[in-house]
C-alpha cells in the first residue's frame, strides 16, 4: 500500500477546492447542494478556511498527491467535529480514508483532544465503514427537518 501522509492546508491548495466544491458526485454526499459556485464564493469559502484559527486542516497525501482535505473543528464542551473528503475519486474505497482518520485521531491526541464526533448522511454507507474502522460508534440519527439537501444525519462518535 502506498503512504498516506497528512499536512497543513496551504494557500497554494486553493485549487484542489475550486474543482472538489463543484464536483456533483461528491456534492451529493456531502451537503447535497448542487448549484455550481462562483470563483468568488470559492474564495470565500477558501478564506474562511485559512483564517480560521481554532479549526485544524490537513490535506492527505497519497505519497506526494494531494488527494483530499481531513478537518477538526471546535465545537462546544470540548467537542471537535471531523469531516474527510477524498476529492479524487479514484482513489475511494482503497483504505485511504481509512488510513486518513487514522493519522488524523493520532494528531488529536497530540493536541489534547478527546471527543470527537461527526455527521454523515445515513445513506453514505461507504463513509459510515470507513469511520467504523477508525473506531467511530454509531450514536444517533438528527433530524433537520427544514433542510431540504440533508434532512437526517447519522451522529457518530469516538472518545480517545
Ligand atoms: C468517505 C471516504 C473518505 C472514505 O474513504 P475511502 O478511502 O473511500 O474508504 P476506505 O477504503 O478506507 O473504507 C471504505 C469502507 O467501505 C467499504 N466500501 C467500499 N466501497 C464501497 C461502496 N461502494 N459502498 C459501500 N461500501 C463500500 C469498504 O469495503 C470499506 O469497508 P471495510 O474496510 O469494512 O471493508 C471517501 O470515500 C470519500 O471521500 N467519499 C466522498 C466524500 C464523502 O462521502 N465524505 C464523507 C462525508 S461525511
Amino acid at each position: 500500500m502506498k503512504r498516506i501522509l497528512l499536512r497543513k492546508i496551504k494557500l497554494s491548495d486553493k485549487k484542489y477546492f475550486a474543482r472538489w466544491w463543484r464536483d456533483k458526485e461528491l456534492l451529493k454526499l456531502t451537503s447535497g447542494i448542487l448549484k455550481l459556485i462562483s470563483d468568488e464564493e470559492v474564495e470565500k469559502y477558501f478564506s474562511a478556511i485559512i483564517d480560521n484559527l481554532t479549526d485544524y486542516h490537513f490535506m492527505i497525501l497519497l505519497d506526494k498527491k494531494v488527494i483530499g482535505h481531513i478537518t477538526l473543528a471546535k465545537r462546544k464542551n470540548d467537542w471537535y467535529e471531523t469531516q474527510i473528503v477524498i476529492g479524487e475519486k479514484k482513489y475511494w474505497g482503497k483504505g485511504y480514508g481509512t488510513k486518513a482518520i487514522k493519522l488524523l485521531l493520532k494528531k488529536a491526541k497530540k493536541f489534547g483532544i478527546s471527543k470527537i464526533y461527526l455527521e454523515v448522511r445515513p445513506t453514505n454507507t461507504r463513509a459510515i465503514a470507513a469511520y467504523e474502522n477508525a473506531g467511530f460508534v454509531r450514536r444517533r440519527i438528527k433530524k433537520y427537518p427544514k433542510n431540504k439537501y440533508l434532512s437526517k444525519t447519522l451522529r457518530m462518535e469516538l472518545k480517545l
